[in-house]
């Protein structure tokens, strides 16, 4: 009598513990289907022979040419840096404090990396490689355009890859900034730097 009353018991806690979900190969038992499948066509997908559509598909194809909402970029000025195939000679955006200090965030999180914090180009990849990012101090560099730097950053050139899909268009204006910043504090003197601030000076 007492084997049984255990026996049931088990059975009881291990019906209770849900132990019907252990992993299995085979279709578990359905007594309810719970509407788990039902006909319907699935977005964007083919099917053949019973599509929705004359061409199998379940969804038509946008028409040609159309652009989603806020992505139409047709300012050559803002989104390339380039107008009439010339390279920008000045940012188009306003800069301030917030810019810099956005272009500062920036370039510390995507350029430095290579070109370092202070853009000499001997950062951590730099040292640890025969790869040789640009010092962006050269004359050469600080005689581009303002869009020349910022179609660098969007496209990259020669071995050094584009950031266009890290960076959004208004922060790769922002590092174009902060980038000048650099070049010209690099160029600064001991004179331009007011006399009580000189002592700070590392
Ligand atoms: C993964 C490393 C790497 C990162 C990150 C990187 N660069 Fe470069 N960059 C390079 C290398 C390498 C070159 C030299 C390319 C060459 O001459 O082949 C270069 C060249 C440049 C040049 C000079 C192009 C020329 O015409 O000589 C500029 C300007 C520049 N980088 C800006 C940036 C800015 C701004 C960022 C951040 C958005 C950035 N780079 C991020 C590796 C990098």
């Amino acid at each position: 009598m007492r084997i049984f009353s255990l026996l049931g018991l088990s059975l009881i806690v291990i019906g209770l513990s849900g132990c019907a979900n252990f992993p299995t190969r085979s279709r578990p038992i359905e007594i309810f289907d719970d509407m788990d499948r039902h006909e319907k066509y699935k977005a964007q997908t083919m099917y053949r022979g019973k599509g929705l559509f004359a061409d199998d598909r379940s969804n038509r194809m946008p028409v040609v040419g159309t652009v989603a909402v806020g992505h139409l970029k047709a300012d050559d000025a803002e989104y390339r840096g380039i107008v009439n195939g010339q390279y920008l000679g000045k940012l188009p955006v306003k800069i301030d404090a917030a810019l810099l200090k956005n272009g500062q965030t920036k370039f510390n999180t995507y350029c430095s990396p290579c070109h370092d914090r202070t853009g000499s180009g001997q950062g951590v990849v730099a040292k640890r490689s025969l790869w040789l990012p640009t010092n962006l101090h050269e004359d050469r560099v600080v005689a581009m355009p303002d869009g020349e730097i910022y179609d660098v950053i969007s496209n990259g050139r020669r071995t050094m890859h584009g950031y266009r899909f890290q960076v959004l268009e208004a922060d790769r204006w922002a590092i174009v900034a902060y980038v000048r910043a650099l070049q010209r504090s690099d160029r600064g003197t001991i004179e331009e730097v007011p006399a009580e601030l000189r002592a700070d000076l590392r």
